[in-house]
């Protein structure tokens, strides 16, 4: 097996492999520096570990996790280069050299007059739509993600999602699954009238809605539909270079630009840009908010100053910025951006071809899949995608993110399960982190999942708070 390219939605240089007849596996393009031991385990213990977690991997000890396909945030390894920023890093409180290096490397990158660090993505959106919020003000989104969500809605504003109907089917192949649906952003904006619209947020890639890329026309188009309504537009690109990537492979003209032209070009058609850099800025944890407007930009620093720290610094020490400034350069190479879309893909064509419903096409940065349909015997109100999760911990010690009813299902009146859209499993790939046979152990083990496959022992919820309850609600097998 190899990181093989499909023709499929992928032609450019990776064709020649295929013309050349020469199907070679798709090595990492980086070697291992420094190694950090995994603890191998047995089914028993794990099984042990996980019932005294409450059956909730987000309570598992690291060191007990073999795979952790949890989150690709602020989990991917630095490369040498990085480590070796860390060292020069400039730690003076103001006008710090490490500042000026990112500075220059992101407003090069947005085209934005305004950069201010804070500490990762939500302390950015805490500050922008602090400011753009408020009540009865509506923000529309390809996806808004939870925190996104939340942040707006904490300030009493409604956060309103519109896919197009054509993409919502998990399995009918679109290049760009991501997009907003763009006749039903301008029926929004004149049903709440322009002045009511907080801002239009375009999640890029769609990470909600599995990792699914925004083509550059979809962004032109929601563009033209601000200015004409005077609608502001916010960015949340913190996957920009993998969306990138997808419109280079994918778009008509732009096979020719570099992923960071095709970037460029996008960013600069926002108005704000956020970026936990947790993700493509490849550290372990920062964030940015980058604007056009003066005005805004004054109010958006003095919060900043409030609860981040001063403009040259905010939520980062100079060590962290000098990591995101190299992390932003090298997240853009095409050797790399190739093997990071095509791991991932990698891992979502091999599940399908067992025979694993899979969220179809694959996006950038992870894997869903269909736990409904893969465990049709569990009804929803049991959880079919937490059993997966737990079952994936107990036989290889994988551990990943329900994004079903127990993230975000609701009660009625009657305390009846409001169930969500879809019962999803999320295995998030970290970056630069896992080698391909990391990622043909997760196929091997889901040879035993494929045999659970006819079970019918659900869960329970036997504890759960009243938000965010995936994090720490607790369960029981029936
Ligand atoms: N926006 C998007 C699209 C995200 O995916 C995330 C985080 C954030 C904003 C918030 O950034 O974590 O730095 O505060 N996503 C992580 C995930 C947590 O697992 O998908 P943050």
């Amino acid at each position: 097996m190899g990181y093989f390219c499909y023709p499929a939605h992928c032609p450019g240089p990776d064709l020649k492999i295929m013309t050349e007849k020469k199907l070679r596996t798709l090595a990492e393009p980086f070697r291992i520096k420094m190694v950090e031991p995994l603890k191998i385990t047995t089914e028993e213990y794990r099984e042990e570990v996980l019932k005294k977690a409450g059956f909730n991997p987000f309570l598992l000890r690291s060191e007990d996790v073999f795979i952790d396909l949890l989150t690709d945030s602020g989990t991917g390894a630095m490369s040498d280069r990085q480590w070796g920023g860390m060292m020069i890093g400039d730690e003076s409180y103001a006008g710090a050299r490490s500042w000026e290096h990112l500075e220059s490397v992101v407003k090069e990158l947005t085209g934005m007059a305004h950069v201010l660090p804070t500490h990762q993505g939500r302390a950015a959106e805490r500050i922008l739509y602090g400011i753009l919020g408020g009540k009865d003000k509506v923000f529309i989104s390809n996806t808004h993600f939870d925190t996104t969500r939340a942040n707006i809605e904490f300030t009493g504003a409604n956060a309103l999602d519109i896919i197009p109907p054509t993409s919502r089917d998990p399995e009918v192949d679109l290049p760009f699954k991501g997009n907003i649906d763009t006749e039903e952003l301008e029926r929004l904006i004149v049903k709440h009238g322009s002045s009511q619209i907080g801002a239009v947020v375009m999640t890029v890639t769609n990470n909600s809605f599995g990792g699914q890329p925004v083509s550059m026309q979809n962004m032109k188009e929601v563009r033209t539909i601000c200015d004409r309504n005077k609608v502001f537009l916010v960015i949340d690109g913190c996957r920009i270079a993998e969306n990138s990537y997808f419109i280079k492979h994918r778009e008509n003209g732009f096979a020719d630009k570099t992923y960071e032209e095709i970037a460029k070009e996008m960013l600069r058609l926002g108005d704000a840009f956020i970026m936990s850099a947790k993700k493509d800025g490849l550290v372990n944890m920062g964030g940015l908010l980058t604007l056009k407007d003066d005005e805004l930009s004054r109010k958006c620093t003095n919060l900043l100053i409030i609860s981040e720290g001063f403009t040259t610094y905010g939520g980062l020490s100079g060590r962290d910025m000098e990591a995101i400034a190299i992390g932003l350069k090298e997240v853009f190479d095409p050797d790399y951006l190739h093997y990071r879309i095509r791991s991932t893909a990698y891992l979502g064509e091999h599940l399908r071809a067992k025979g694993v419903p899979v969220l179809w096409p694959i996006g950038g940065h992870a894997v869903y899949i269909d736990a409904k349909r893969l465990y049709p015997n569990i009804p929803v109100n049991e959880y079919p995608g937490q059993v997966l999760v737990c079952d994936l911990y107990v036989k290889g010690g994988i551990r990943c993110v329900e994004v079903g009813s127990v993230m975000f299902g609701k009660y009625d009146e009657r305390h009846q399960l409001i169930p969500a859209q879809n019962e999803l499993v999320r295995l998030a790939i970290p970056r630069r982190v896992y080698t391909q046979s990391h990622i043909d152990y997760v196929l091997d083990v889901f040879d035993d999942i494929l045999e659970l496959r006819k079970q019918t022992r659900g869960c329970r919820i036997t504890y759960e708070p009243p938000f965010l309850r995936h994090f720490t609600s607790q369960f029981e097998r029936l």
